[in-house]
């Protein structure tokens, strides 16, 4: 009885929030930028990659193919089941205090299309109806016409978080979720989600769209490179450089940007450039061994005129003396903490 009431409540709660809850009241930014952000898109009937491409005017399917971390070879027409979430990549621009996805998607006005049906559906809710209007300057919003193109503005962040540079991820809450299970999900705390998105548990509701910030790797570009900060969020890839390049971002290398030629053709330059460290046989993404010292040649960023740098980064793994206050303590501390946290809990439990 209890369950069904929550569940009915929920579903309402969803139905309220994807069409009245204004997204931009959470994406507020403070600094003037660009970047690329991430979003989340669930449709509600399958779908496939080509579909969400056109929908979303992505330029090509690999950039969707790489914030979710899904093989190159995936097929356009491949199948996505209803209500599955893809994230989509795209390009944000923070002007004024709101952040913004930057003149797309376009949306073309179908037959029987009203701007409501295409926050509230086409979109999923992952814009309102007045966000469309102001974005376009429609004046009357029952006025559109067949065929014209809209703009569709949608949520987004280029804001450093708590001093460190993040990938900023409008992540749709799913039901029975809590900021606890989404901050560890996505690697960030509760007290961060809280702080940059006003909510907490009680106030949360499924289908809302969350801020969540994405760690990203470090990476060796310069900061004269025309892609500095090169900002790729955890589990996920990211082609640059024209498309030369190719950088990967997980925790199995600690953190460090890992990146490749991509063998693709590139987008803005006739052929790719060299992509060899200075005075060594490496190209990007090669290490050698010495010793337990590991080399790699390292991506550095590129310019204008069709030059790739590179940079050899070395990286220890000889046996180290531990010293106070580093990382791996600091992590056992938080470890420790819990455990405690978790018998005091169970304490209670015990003594209820
Ligand atoms: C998807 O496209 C490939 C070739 O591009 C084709 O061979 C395959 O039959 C298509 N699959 C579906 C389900 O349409
Ligand atoms: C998708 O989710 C909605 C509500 O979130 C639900 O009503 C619908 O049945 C789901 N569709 C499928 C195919 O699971
Ligand atoms: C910024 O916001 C103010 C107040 O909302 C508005 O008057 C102004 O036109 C906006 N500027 C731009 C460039 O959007
Ligand atoms: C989903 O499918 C239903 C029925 O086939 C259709 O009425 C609806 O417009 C579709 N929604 C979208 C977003 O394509
Ligand atoms: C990185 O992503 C993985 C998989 O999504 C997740 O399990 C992990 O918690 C994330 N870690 C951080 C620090 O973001
Ligand atoms: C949660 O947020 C709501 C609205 O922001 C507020 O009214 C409520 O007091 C908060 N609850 C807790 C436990 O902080
Ligand atoms: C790499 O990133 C981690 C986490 O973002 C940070 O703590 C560390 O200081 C960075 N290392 C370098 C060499 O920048
Ligand atoms: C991981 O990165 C940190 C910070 O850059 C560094 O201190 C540590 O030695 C690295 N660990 C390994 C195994 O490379
Ligand atoms: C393409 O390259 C030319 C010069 O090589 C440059 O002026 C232009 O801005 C580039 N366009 C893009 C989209 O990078
Ligand atoms: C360097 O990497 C390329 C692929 O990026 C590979 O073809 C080549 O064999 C590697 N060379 C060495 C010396 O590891
Ligand atoms: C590894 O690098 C350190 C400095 O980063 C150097 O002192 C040491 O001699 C190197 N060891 C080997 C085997 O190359
Ligand atoms: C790009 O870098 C190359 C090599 O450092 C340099 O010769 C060239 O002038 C640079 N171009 C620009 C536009 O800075």
């Amino acid at each position: 009885m209890g369950f069904h009431f929550t569940s009915l409540l929920l579903t309402l709660l969803l139905f309220s929030t994807l069409h009245s809850k204004s997204s931009s009241e959470t994406f507020k930014c403070s600094t003037p930028s660009t970047c690329h952000s991430l979003i989340d898109y669930f449709s509600p009937n399958a779908t496939t990659f080509s579909h969400i491409k056109t929908l979303f005017s992505v330029k090509n399917i690999r950039s969707i193919l790489a914030a979710n971390n899904l093989p190159l070879s995936t097929l356009p027409n491949t199948t996505i089941p209803a209500n599955q979430t893809i994230k989509i990549s795209f390009p944000c621009s923070c002007i004024n205090n709101t952040g913004q996805s930057n003149n797309e998607p376009i949306y073309t006005v179908q037959k029987d299309d009203w701007l409501s049906h295409i926050a509230a559906e086409v979109f999923s809710g992952l814009v309102t109806y007045p966000e469309i209007a102001a974005a376009n300057d429609i004046k009357d919003v029952n006025l559109i016409e067949v065929g014209q193109k809209l703009k569709i503005p949608l949520p987004c962040n280029c804001d450093d978080v708590d001093g460190v540079k993040v990938v900023h991820y409008g992540h749709v809450v799913k039901a029975g979720s809590s900021l606890e299970l989404i901050a560890q999900e996505y690697g960030t705390s509760k007290d961060t989600l809280l702080k940059l998105n006003g909510v907490n548990d009680s106030s949360l509701l499924a289908g809302q769209l969350l801020d969540v910030p994405l760690q990203a790797c470090n990476s060796s570009v310069r900061s004269d490179s025309v892609d500095y900060p090169l900002l790729v969020a955890n589990n996920t890839y990211f082609f640059t450089a024209n498309n030369c390049v190719k950088c990967t971002c997980n925790a199995a290398n600690n953190w460090t940007l890992q990146c490749e030629a991509s063998g693709i053709i590139p987008s803005n330059w006739s052929t790719c450039p060299a992509m060899q460290c200075e005075s060594t046989l490496l190209s990007i993404g090669n290490s050698t061994t010495s010793g337990c010292n590991i080399t790699t040649c390292a991506y550095a960023g590129f310019n204008k005129t069709q030059t790739i740098f590179t940079t050899l980064a070395t990286r220890s793994t000889c046996p180290v003396t531990e010293a106070p206050g580093n990382y791996a303590s600091r992590i056992g501390l938080s470890w420790d903490f819990l455990l405690i946290s978790l018998h005091l809990i169970l304490l209670l439990v015990y003594l209820l």
